[in-house]
């Protein structure tokens, strides 16, 4: 049942009205029919229900970002469907760190992310519309909006900065699992899913389930009074583990040429980043997967081309003609081909791959100018300084020494490896992580690190990358699907 309808209708702060109701209404929806692309390529023409958009919270900041709009399939292909306890695919639309919307969406897979400058990004820069392909494979989906890092108020308070993102999914799903036996499907099979910067929240919704962490957010807004954890977690490219993500990233790319100048970067910088991530590294205590043994700064390269690289470009390589293959191999002689195996060196790969695409550092810039800067903004800062590194290398003028106090904190709820590393009981124990070999959004340890630390947890992990595939890529939505149903079934 909604508790959080109930909750106390003191402090209304946000002049939305009455406090918005958390029973879902089964009955509020449009029989919509379409047809839908599906996960083998074809299409379906699927009857659904639509239901609009509605909050899912008591007290909003901004409903136009906390809503979400629930499919239910009917008839796929004019054959009806039952979703009794179909498992319930939770597909977030969040990019960039972006806000995200459902508001106006009038059908599935219809959310947008909204940019800079007005600009307005469909499909969140995915080459998939997963909740379709999700709705044409016979489960529900729901997709959430959540607040993201560029909204300001009338104030010049950003509202929507880390962890509100966070924040929001989890009261999207806490919404889910208190309308139990009112939400279609089964609310104890939610499958998350996300790309990108929501790889990395689906991903920690993933990681974080039911964690006391959240609660006072989450009070705050009035969300349902139920359970947050997810039952499996789906991450493409997920760009987590902020803190350590400048080492990782100069570990990984460090002697990688910048790919819009061809030169390196500052190799001081680099290499004091590189030093830290070995600490790091040997701090994680993680064994690769495949009895690889303790990964450390010094064997992960062997890793990833044993573990993520190699297996990625042979699963490519065997799926081309015998002349395309050729070509392809002529075309690139650091790769060998044995008819079973690909294999070449690290330094090949990174020759390979296009190069870095960010500076250094990736992510607390000096000058405070990149998205995740902007993501720990606070009030009304627009950005701030995450990392010890950042701060003491602060080009504005800050003359901070040390980082704002609520950072640790706010570092902690938007990580994943938080919570894994401290085992949280709350979990999923189902994972499913994908990452394209082209894509210097992140270091490759970043996948890396989850999938070895989650698998050493004794879950159950599905980790691949895919060959030659840039950002946002999902080459395999039809394995994806059916491994739904093997881990929900
Ligand atoms: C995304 C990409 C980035 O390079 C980043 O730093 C954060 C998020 C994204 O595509 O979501």
């Amino acid at each position: 049942t909604a508790t959080g309808a109930q909750a106390s209708p003191a402090a209304r702060t946000t002049g939305v009205g009455r406090p918005h109701s958390l029973v879902f209404d089964k009955t509020a929806y449009t029989l919509r029919t379409a047809v839908l692309p599906s996960a083998d390529g074809g299409t379906k023409e699927v009857t659904y229900r639509f239901y609009a958009p509605t909050t899912y919270v008591t007290d909003p900041l901004d409903a136009a970002h906390q809503s979400l709009v629930i499919s239910v399939p009917v008839a796929i292909d004019g054959r009806k469907v039952n979703t009794e306890r179909a498992p319930i695919v939770f597909a977030n639309w969040v990019g960039g760190y972006f806000p995200v919307s459902v508001a106006e969406a009038t059908g599935v897979g219809e959310g947008i992310m909204e940019m800079p400058n007005g600009q307005v990004l469909e499909n969140n820069g995915n080459d998939t519309n997963l909740p379709k392909l999700a709705l044409a494979a016979g489960y529900v989906v729901v997709e959430p909006g959540a607040r993201g890092r560029t909204l300001v108020d009338g104030e010049g308070v950003y509202y929507g900065t880390a962890p509100a993102v966070i924040v929001d999914l989890k009261a999207a799903v806490r919404y889910l699992r208190a309308n139990k036996g009112l939400v279609p499907g089964d609310t104890d099979r939610i499958v998350s899913t996300g790309t990108s910067a929501g790889g990395a929240m689906s991903a920690l919704l993933g990681a974080s389930g039911d964690s006391p962490l959240y609660a006072g957010h989450l009070r705050q807004l009035g969300a349902a009074d139920a359970s947050d954890a997810v039952f499996a977690a789906a991450a493409w490219c997920p760009i987590t583990d902020l803190e350590h993500a400048d080492m990782a990233y100069e570990w990984c790319w460090g002697e990688a040429q910048l790919s819009s100048t061809g030169t390196l970067v500052d190799q001081n910088l680099s290499r004091e980043l590189r030093a830290a991530f070995a600490e790091y590294q040997a701090s994680l205590r993680v064994d690769g997967l495949g009895g690889f043994g303790r990964l450390s700064a010094r064997n992960y390269d062997d890793y990833l081309l044993k573990t993520y690289l190699q297996p990625a470009a042979m699963a490519h390589l065997s799926g081309l003609s015998s002349d395309a293959r050729s070509a392809y191999l002529a075309d690139r002689p650091a790769i060998q081909w044995n008819g079973k195996r690909a294999s070449f060196t690290w330094d090949a790969y990174l020759a390979h791959m296009g190069g870095r695409n960010k500076n250094v550092p990736s992510f607390d810039g000096f000058g405070l100018t990149t998205g995740e800067n902007n993501l720990f903004g606070k009030g009304t800062v627009s950005a701030r300084h995450f990392t010890r590194y950042g701060l003491d290398h602060d080009t504005t003028g800050l003359g901070a020494d040390r980082l704002d106090k609520d950072i640790p904190e706010t570092l902690a709820l938007m990580n994943p490896m938080h919570f894994i590393r401290r085992r949280h009981a709350g979990r999923s124990r189902h994972w499913w992580i994908r990452l394209g070999t082209s894509d210097p959004h992140t270091s490759l340890t970043v996948v890396g690190n989850l999938a070895a630390s989650l698998s050493g947890l004794g879950d159950h992990v599905n980790s691949a990358m895919y060959w030659d595939a840039g950002h946002a890529t999902n080459r395999d939505p039809a394995a994806f699907l059916r491994w739904i149903a093997e881990v929900t079934g």
